[in-house]
């Protein structure tokens, strides 16, 4: 099973995807390798996720794949059949770690307070996301949870942009942060991969 602290040190920022053709899969997975990023989050938000993933694992062996909004074990299931090698939820729920359990794929649970980052840890999880982010606190909340909690490596997401990462990053339990400013629903369905690079190595540079 892959190990999610590992993965997410692979670069200081992880693109939260949201696709709607597969046949942009490749193409986005190539303009983000290119800017120098390898980890990607792949939300199950559409049809075309799935197939997705699909084609990234198995056009681009470099891109670690991670599958978002993972909300059930048969999402749990589908993403590993779909080649993602992690989990990424929003929140967590005993059906759906049970599940990801099951179907052997590491999951990074979302957590808001300090009370659900104690549930999780105290089920084995030290490596959380925090969504949404900004709304639910931004940097001074993840920095007041690091001296209680110090055990804990937390992925912010939601509403994070490239000019206000660096406050996340400068965290001792951040290790990167995660958003879709790199590689935007839009940018996507536009086939601007110029422009995905290009944001791309602005983020990896962070
Ligand atoms: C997520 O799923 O993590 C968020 O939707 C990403 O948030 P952003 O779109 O504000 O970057």
């Amino acid at each position: 099973m892959a190990n999610i602290r590992s993965i997410l040190a692979l670069g200081p920022v992880m693109p939260v995807i949201v696709i709607d053709d597969a046949a942009d899969a490749v193409p986005l997975a190539q303009a983000l390798l290119e800017g120098g990023i390898s980890t990607i989050e792949v939300t199950l938000r559409t049809q075309a996720a799935l197939s997705a993933m699909e084609a990234i694992a198995k056009s681009c062996p470099d891109m670690v794949i991670g599958a978002g909004t993972v909300l059930t074990p048969t999402d749990a299931a589908n993403a590993r059949d779909a080649g993602a090698v992690f989990a990424v939820s929003p929140g967590a729920t005993p059906s759906l770690i049970d599940g990801c359990a099951n179907a052997g794929i590491d999951l990074l649970p979302g957590a808001t307070s300090a009370s659900e980052a104690m549930v999780l840890l105290e089920q084995g999880f030290d490596t959380l996301k925090f969504f949404p982010a900004v709304p639910a606190g931004g940097a001074p909340f993840l920095k007041s949870l690091a001296s209680p909690l110090p055990q804990i490596t937390f992925c912010p997401t939601g509403g994070i942009t490239q000019q206000t990462a660096p406050d996340f990053l400068s965290l001792d339990n951040v290790s990167c942060v995660g958003g879709s400013w790199i590689a935007s629903r839009g940018d996507i369905a536009n086939k601007d991969f110029a422009t995905i690079t290009a944001r791309a190595s602005a983020a990896a540079e962070l």
